[in-house]
């Protein structure tokens, strides 16, 4: 199909532009558009820019659509427009040769600006991963009250411990999760090709995880992560889990979400509410810090589920995890520009 050139009245370049600083695993940014007019577009999933190594990737790929989805729609509102969705709930399969794996069609239709809609355009650009130590001080009741409703609109559970046990266990499982990817050839590959070890490459590439995102000196990062066999080693691996764990200082509480997770229309719906609660905590100054891979890791979430008694089956998971509270500004995670969203548009 031909790419269409928009002009200065079609709002998507306006909508892309803002679109594009939507959260994804490993800041991949796999979503892509095709526009079809100046009010339609067609969504894809660039299979090439996945996470096919850890077992929950396709689950974790449509929860990135999902989280997309409702980025758009945030941010058309603060824009004017609502979007109407006609998506093909198909699974992903990274052994396919299609390589873009479409996931709908969304049409744009003008409406009012209201307030809110404006506010919650601005606190999608606002927000950021924390994973900078936190200031020790518990989230007030309120803004839990409010995260949870966020969530029961969703169809899911917010559950949430400040037992300080817990916390130490949850907090030690998923640094374990990070030393077990390593060794795991598949997950170790799939990370390096996502790290980015300076400043430069992160902001020239403008995807990946940057050392200085991860709060840690690039030259460091990059030793070890080239000699994962030192991560077992007695002394340096454990001055290395102690570089890690202190950026996990002055975490008080963690916070996971429960809920149908059994098919790509599910992982979609759980994507959007996770991003509605994400931003209801941003509009309350709240960071977090997901830790998605205690989740793709099984025998993590295993161990998760077990500490914080998960109630999970019949088609219902804890299919998110993550810290949460104060913490100073984090460091910018840089995005691809947004021509490199666009299929068919010039770069
Ligand atoms: C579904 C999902 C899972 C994620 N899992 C992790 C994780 O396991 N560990 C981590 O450090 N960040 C995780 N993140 C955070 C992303 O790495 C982060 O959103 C991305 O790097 C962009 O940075 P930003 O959120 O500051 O814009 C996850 C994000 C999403 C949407």
């Amino acid at each position: 199909m031909p790419f269409v050139v928009h002009t200065d009245t079609s709002p998507w370049s306006r909508i892309v532009e803002d679109a594009r600083h939507y959260p994804s695993p490993h800041n991949s940014q796999p979503i892509k558009l095709r526009l079809l007019d100046e009010r339609t577009a067609e969504i894809y999933y660039d299979l090439d820019l996945g996470l096919p190594a850890e077992s929950f990737g396709i689950p974790f790929g449509h929860v990135c659509a999902g989280v997309f989805l409702e980025g758009l729609h945030t941010v058309a509102a603060g824009l004017g427009y609502s979007v109407t969705e006609r998506l093909d709930a198909g699974d992903l399969d990274f052994g396919s040769e299609k390589r873009l794996h479409s996931l709908g069609i969304v049409t744009l239709t003008p409406q009012p600006v209201t307030e809110e809609a404006r506010e919650r355009h601005r606190l999608f650009l606002k927000r950021r991963t924390s994973r900078r130590p936190y200031d020790r001080t518990l989230v007030p009741d309120e803004v839990l009250r409010s995260a949870s409703a966020v969530a029961a609109q969703g169809g899911q559970v917010f559950r949430t411990t400040a037992d300080a046990g817990v916390v130490r266990e949850l907090i030690r499982i998923n640094q374990s999760t990070l030393f077990s990817d390593l060794q795991n050839d598949a997950v170790y590959g799939e990370i390096m090709t996502w790290l980015r070890f300076s400043r430069g490459e992160a902001r020239k590439r403008g995807d990946g995880l940057s050392a200085e995102a991860m709060l840690m000196p690039g030259r460091v990062l990059k030793f070890a992560m080239g000699h994962r066999e030192l991560w077992q080693a007695p002394v340096i691996g454990a001055a290395l889990r102690g570089i890690y764990l202190n950026t996990m200082r002055g975490v008080r509480q963690l916070g996971w979400l429960e809920g149908p997770f059994a098919g790509p229309a599910d992982y979609i719906e759980a994507g959007r509410t996770f991003l509605r609660l994400w931003l209801d905590l941003t509009a309350n100054g709240v960071y977090l810090h997901p830790f998605g891979t205690v989740i793709t890791n099984p025998a993590s979430h295993r161990a998760f589920a077990h500490a914080v008694s998960a109630q999970e089956g019949d088609g219902r998971m804890a299919w998110m995890l993550f810290r949460f509270g104060y913490s100073k500004r984090p460091p910018v995670a840089h995005r691809r520009p947004a021509a490199a969203m666009l299929i068919g548009a010039p770069r």
